[in-house]
């Protein structure tokens, strides 16, 4: 099956086309970051213009990308939540339009789900598996038997990683988005130079916290005058970093002990780090887990990884049709009771 997917949840309009849920013919994607980072962070209002502007570009770049027009797309899928309001109405809209206008089947992805199932595109994974998702929303351990069939293991409870990452950079004095930026300085800094908390470390659940961690740094930078300037940031920058993927490894380790897990997927924009990557790959040696981080491109947010569980879901019937709405807020545990 051909699916066009589409992609609006925040800052960066995207669309691709894939065949059968494996095969990337193309991914394109719009990114706003150069407009929001005059702001210091993702301003809504600006966003859902932004993807009003883009969406249309994109898909046809897509579709010439795939060296087709939308003749032979058999199916439709977009982002249906979480994520701004503005932003995903964009998405939605114009998918329901194609799949209107051409009489094709439209299911409505998770952005969760999406990014969960972003490695298949590369290679499948077995089914069950353990997965991290850290993006500037989320940071949640699941277990995935299947698709549609998502347990919550743990998950922050304040401050999602990417999010915390990006607070950081923006109290240091970096560009946005900030776990971008806090990568490239750490690999050149000391991680073991700054004494930072590791929250929750020990507390014996896979939960995370990490807006105190976030405010231990910004007490630091209060306390030591010049520690956003020079080696001294490099050093700041990595002994977060460090701090968070600790934190991170230790407990996604811990959740491989509660569960018995032989596969890991690491997904979700935080993935790209380079620390993390470094840090899973050590741990699920160690552990015997077969260990699966798809490329950055396929971490951070596109449309291409919509299509991997749309096309399970298109394969069984599912068509949402013009009833299909956007939702702001939307558990991935509400998926899979839906999808049961
Ligand atoms: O998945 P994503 O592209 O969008 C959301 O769904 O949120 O994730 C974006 C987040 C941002 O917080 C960004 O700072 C973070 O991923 N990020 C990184 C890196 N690249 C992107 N964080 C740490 N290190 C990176 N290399
Ligand atoms: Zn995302």
């Amino acid at each position: 099956m051909l699916i066009l997917a589409i992609e609006s949840s925040c800052d960066e309009t995207a669309a691709a086309v894939v065949r059968d849920g494996r095969e990337v013919l193309s991914n394109v994607v719009a990114s706003q970051v150069a407009t929001h980072a005059e702001y210091g962070g993702v301003v809504p209002e600006i966003a859902s213009r932004k993807h009003l502007e883009a969406v249309s570009l994109v898909v046809r770049e897509a579709l010439s990308g795939a060296s087709m027009t939308l003749d032979a797309i058999e199916g439709v899928a977009v982002t249906r939540g979480p994520g701004l309001p503005g932003a995903l109405l964009v998405g939605v809209s114009a998918a329901k339009a194609i799949a209107y206008a051409r009489k094709l089947p439209l299911v409505g992805i998770h952005h969760i789900e999406a990014h969960l199932f972003a490695p298949f595109l590369e290679r499948p994974v077995e089914f069950p598996f353990l997965a991290l998702v850290v993006s500037g929303g989320h940071t949640h351990l699941y277990r995935v038997d299947g698709f549609g069939m998502y347990a919550t293991l743990g998950q922050t409870l304040d401050d999602a990683a990417g999010e915390a990452f990006d607070k950081v950079g923006k109290l240091a004095g970096l560009p946005y988005p900030g776990g971008i930026a806090i990568d490239r300085l750490a690999a050149e800094g000391d991680p073991r130079s700054i004494h930072l908390p590791r929250p929750l470390l020990h507390d014996g659940s896979c939960n995370f916290s990490f807006s105190g961690l976030k405010t231990a740094v910004l007490n630091y930078v209060r306390k030591n005058p010049g520690s956003t300037e020079g080696e001294h940031l490099k050093n700041l920058c990595a002994s977060f970093q460090a701090a968070v993927c600790e934190v991170l490894v230790a407990k996604t380790e811990a959740a491989i002990l509660a569960i018995g897990a032989k596969r890991l997927v690491v997904a979700g924009g935080v993935a790209c780090n380079s620390a993390l990557r470094a840090g899973m790959a050590k741990m699920a040696e160690r552990r015997g887990v077969d260990l699966r981080i798809p490329s950055p491109i396929l971490c951070s947010d596109n449309a291409a990884m919509l299509a991997v569980p749309a096309d399970h879901y298109l394969q069984m019937g599912m068509d949402a049709g013009l009833a299909l709405d956007s939702l702001q807020t939307w558990r991935l545990d509400d998926v899979a009771a839906e999808r049961r």
